[in-house]
C-alpha cells in the first residue's frame, strides 16, 4: 500500500560535526515522500518523482510547514510524568523527596496504564515518536507502558528498574528477583512489534556490586536488549558513588567492572565526565543522553558536548521527565543551546535537529531504522508549523536562510508548532 505526502521536507544523512554541513542532510523546497507499507519507499524533488507515480494514487500535499523525521528522546521517566515541576532540590534530595514517594503507585497495573496512555499522547503531541524509557521497579509498570504503546503502534524501548540498596523498602528489588523479573519481560516483549527491551539499573548508588554483577550477565545472554542508566549527572551523586565503590576508578569504571557497556548502552546525563571516561565510552560504543532541560532545573551542571565529540562518543538528546520540564524536542533544544552559550559554545540549529533525529537513532543503535527517510526506515514524521504561534509567524518573516528559520524553529517552538505526527505513515494528530 502506498501513501504519498508531498511539501517542504528535510532529514539528515550524517553528523554535520563529523562531514561538511551540505553533505549532512538533504532538504527539498517541494518534496516528495513515497511511503509503501508504512517504510520509506523513496523521497526526491516533487516535480520528478511526481510523474513516475501512477495517477491513481492519492497525494496529500502539506502546502505549509516542514516534514521531518520524528523525534527521538533517548531518556525519560514515563512514571514521573505526574511529579514534573517538584520544587527546590537537585539529584538526591529530589529523589528521596519526591520521586521515590511518587514511583510506588506503580506497582499498580491500572494505574501505570493509565498514565502510559497519557504520558504516549502528549510524547506525539510534542512530535516524539520513539523514546528510550524508564519504568519502576515494578515490572507491572513495564507491561502496562508495553501494553499502551502496542496498541499505538510505537517503537519504544522500556526496561524495569533494577534498585536493590539505599532507597525505600518500599521500592526495592534483590539481585536475583531483578534479573528474574527482568528475564521474564525480555521473553514477553523484546523485539515485539516494535518494542525493544532495556535493562535498567537505575544508577550506581542504588544497586549493588551483585545487582550490576547479574545485569551484566543478563545483558551478555540478551546481547540484542539495551542497556539504560544514569551516570556522573550531579557532584554529591559521584561523590557517592566514590565512598560506595573505593575498588573503582571513578564512576564509569562501576559500570564497566560489571560489563554493562556496549553499542546498546545509553548512560543518560554524564555531564562531569573526565577524558578517560569519555574515551572508554566512545571506544566502547556506547551512548549518552543529552539532558539540558533536566541538567538546568536540577542544578546539575552544563554538558560538554565538545568533550563528547571529542571521543567519538554517540550522543542523543533527552527530555528526562520528570527532571526535565517539557516533552518537546524543540524546547529541549532551545535549553541545550543555552547550556552551549554558558559554556562559549554554540550549537547550531543543524547540530541540534540532528541530535534530536538521527542522532538519537544512532544512540540507539537504530540509523536506517528510524531518525531519517532512507529507503526502508519506518515513516515516522512530523510536520512542523512555522505560523503556529503569532510571534514564531512574525519572526519569520525576516528570515533569509534555511539556517535561520531552522534555528526559529527551534528556539521559539514547543508542541503548539507540531501540526501533524505521523506513525508508519499514518497521521496520528493533528492541531
Ligand atoms: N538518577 C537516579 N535516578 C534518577 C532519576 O529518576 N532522575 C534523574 N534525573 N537522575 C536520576
Ligand atoms: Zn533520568
Amino acid at each position: 500500500m502506498l501513501k504519498v505526502y508531498r511539501g517542504e521536507l528535510m532529514h539528515f544523512l550524517a553528523d554535520p560535526a563529523k562531514v561538511a554541513l551540505q553533505d549532512s542532510y538533504q532538504y527539498f523546497e517541494d518534496g516528495l515522500m513515497i511511503i509503501k507499507d508504512g517504510c520509506i519507499e523513496q523521497i526526491g524533488e516533487a516535480n520528478e518523482l511526481l510523474p513516475t507515480l501512477d495517477k491513481s494514487i492519492e497525494v496529500t500535499h502539506y502546502q505549509s510547514g516542514l516534514m521531518m523525521p520524528g523525534f527521538i528522546d533517548t531518556h525519560v521517566h514515563y512514571p514521573q510524568t505526574e511529579m514534573i515541576a517538584s520544587y527546590g532540590e537537585q539529584l538526591l534530595e529530589w529523589l528521596e523527596n519526591y520521586t521515590f514517594p511518587f514511583e510506588r503507585q506503580f506497582s499498580d497495573f491500572e494505574h501505570g496504564k493509565n498514565v502510559a496512555e497519557f504520558f504516549l499522547s502528549q510524547l506525539l503531541e510534542a512530535g516524539t515518536t520513539t523514546a528510550l524509557v524508564f519504568g519502576t521497579v515494578h515490572k507491572e509498570s513495564v507491561d502496562a507502558f508495553f501494553t499502551v504503546a502496542q496498541q499505538k503502534k510505537l517503537r519504544m524501548i522500556c526496561g524495569k528498574v533494577l534498585m536493590d540498596q539505599n532507597c525505600p523498602d518500599y521500592l526495592t528489588d534483590t539481585a536475583q528477583s531483578g534479573y528474574d523479573d527482568s528475564k521474564a519481560l525480555i521473553e514477553r516483549w523484546h523485539n515485539t512489534d516494535r518494542l525493544q527491551y532495556a535493562i535498567t539499573p537505575r544508577f550506581a548508588p542504588t544497586c549493588s556490586t551483585e545487582q550490576l554483577n547479574k545485569a551484566g550477565q543478563l545483558l551478555a545472554e540478551n546481547p540484542s536488549v539495551y542497556l539504560h542508566t544514569h551516570l556522573s549527572e550531579n557532584k554529591a551523586e559521584i561523590a557517592w558513588v566514590k565512598e560506595l565503590f573505593p575498588d573503582s576508578d571513578g564512576y564509569l569504571d562501576v559500570y564497566d567492572k560489571s560489563k554493562l557497556l556496549g553499542r546498546r548502552s545509553v548512560f543518560a546525563h554524564g555531564v562531569h565526565l573526565h577524558d578517560h571516561e569519555c574515551q572508554r565510552l566512545g571506544e566502547t560504543n556506547s551512548a549518552i543522553a543529552f539532558c539540558p532541560s533536566s541538567n538546568l532545573f536540577l542544578g546539575s551542571g552544563l554538558f560538554n558536548l565538545q568533550q563528547a565529540q571529542k571521543f567519538d562518543v554517540n550522543v542523543g538528546l533527552g527530555s528526562d521527565i520528570g527532571a526535565g520540564t517539557t516533552f518537546s524536542m524543540l524546547s529541549t533544544i532551545n535549553e541545550g543551546y543555552k547550556t552551549q552559550q554558558l559554556r562559549q559554545e554554540k550549537l547550531s540549529p543543524f547540530q541540534s535537529l540532528y541530535l534530536a533525529t538521527l542522532g538519537g537513532a544512532v544512540a540507539l543503535d537504530l540509523e536506517g531504522t528510524i531518525g531519517n527517510f532512507v529507503k526502508g526506515a519506518e515513516a515516522d514524521f512530523v510536520l512542523l508549523d512555522y505560523h503556529a504561534t503569532p510571534l514564531m509567524a512574525r519572526r519569520m518573516q525576516h528570515c533569509k536562510t534555511l539556517s535561520e528559520k531552522l534555528f526559529i524553529l527551534s528556539m521559539l517552538g514547543d508542541e503548539r508548532h507540531v501540526k501533524a505526527t505521523h506513525i508508519m505513515g499514518e497521521k496520528v494528530t493533528e492541531k
